[in-house]
């Protein structure tokens, strides 16, 4: 069973302490649900050029987090001031990469799961505005293509044209599709734009168009880029500010990301 339909509140999100990074029998990098993140490379290239300057000073967690508010400008979005200083942790299980939302779960899961980390409703739809960028495995989409909900027919949400779209650009669960069809590598509000035409690719996107709760959020940030891009920067410090005490407690600077 997924983590995600348990107590949220006694999980932690590992992840943000780069124990996804390492590279051992049983560790998050091996879950199912890590299987199309890739960039491994870029972060040890980084990692090594700064162990030269500065041994033992920079945690791969704090570069990871550095990385994501990087790339992120390098697309056109905000910058933000990240709190550094955080240790990378010791442990890495597998089954603890379930927590990381499927896209295909409710709107009131999704709340739920926020909340459980101290996000609320404007972080989560404000967040999601991250899949501005970048693309999914079509693994991801299928159950909105063909027999949504056992219904034999496809999501009644999806623009028939898209609908279209994304049955030739799926014929295989490996295939890869942008999760803004639109303007896929420019951090923008077309993602806000795309669920209101019913182009959102993910079901979870989607459905924050169909929510009272999500929905006049989303409307709002589709006219309002600056809002977006500033809101966007004040979640993701909340974001990487989630932290998990134990592994904050013990935590260590790798010297090698993969290795602890
Ligand atoms: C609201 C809950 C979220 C759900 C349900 C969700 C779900 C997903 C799924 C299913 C994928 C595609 C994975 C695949 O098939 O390979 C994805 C990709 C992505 N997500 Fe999310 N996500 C959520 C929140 C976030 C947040 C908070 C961020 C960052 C702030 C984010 C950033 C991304 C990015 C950048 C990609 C593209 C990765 C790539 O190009 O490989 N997502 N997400």
């Amino acid at each position: 069973m997924s983590v995600f339909a348990n107590d949220y509140s006694s999980m932690t999100l590992k992840g943000c302490d780069a124990s996804i990074l390492l590279d051992h029998e049983g560790s998050e990098k091996t879950s199912n649900a890590s299987k199309s993140l890739r960039g491994f490379e870029e972060i040890d290239d980084i990692k090594a050029e700064i162990e030269k300057k500065c041994p033992k000073t920079v945690s791969c967690d704090d570069i990871l987090t550095a990385v994501a508010r990087d790339a992120t400008v390098l697309a056109g979005g905000p910058y933000w001031m990240i709190p550094y200083g955080r240790k990378d942790g010791r442990v890495s299980v597998a089954n603890e990469a379930a927590i990381v939302p499927k896209g295909s779960k409710s709107v009131t899961k999704l709340i739920e799961f926020f909340q459980s980390k101290g996000l609320n409703v404007i972080d989560l739809v404000v967040l999601s505005g991250a899949h501005t960028i970048g693309r999914a495995t079509c693994e991801s989409v299928q159950h909105r293509l063909y027999d949504y909900k056992g219904t034999k027919k496809p999501d009644p949400s999806l623009d028939p044209k898209y609908l279209n779209y994304l049955r030739r650009k799926c014929r295989w669960a490996f295939e890869n599709v942008y999760l803004d069809g639109e303007t896929p590598d420019t951090f923008d509000t077309q993602y806000y734009h795309n669920i209101k035409k019913n182009m959102g690719l993910l079901s979870t996107d989607q459905l924050l168009y169909s929510d009272s709760r999500t929905k006049p959020i989303a409307n709002g940030l589709s006219f309002e880029s600056s809002l977006f891009k500033n809101q966007f920067g004040v979640s993701m410090v909340k974001l990487s500010s989630i932290l998990d005490y134990t592994s904050q407690e013990n935590g260590e600077i790798r010297v090698d990301c993969n290795l602890c």
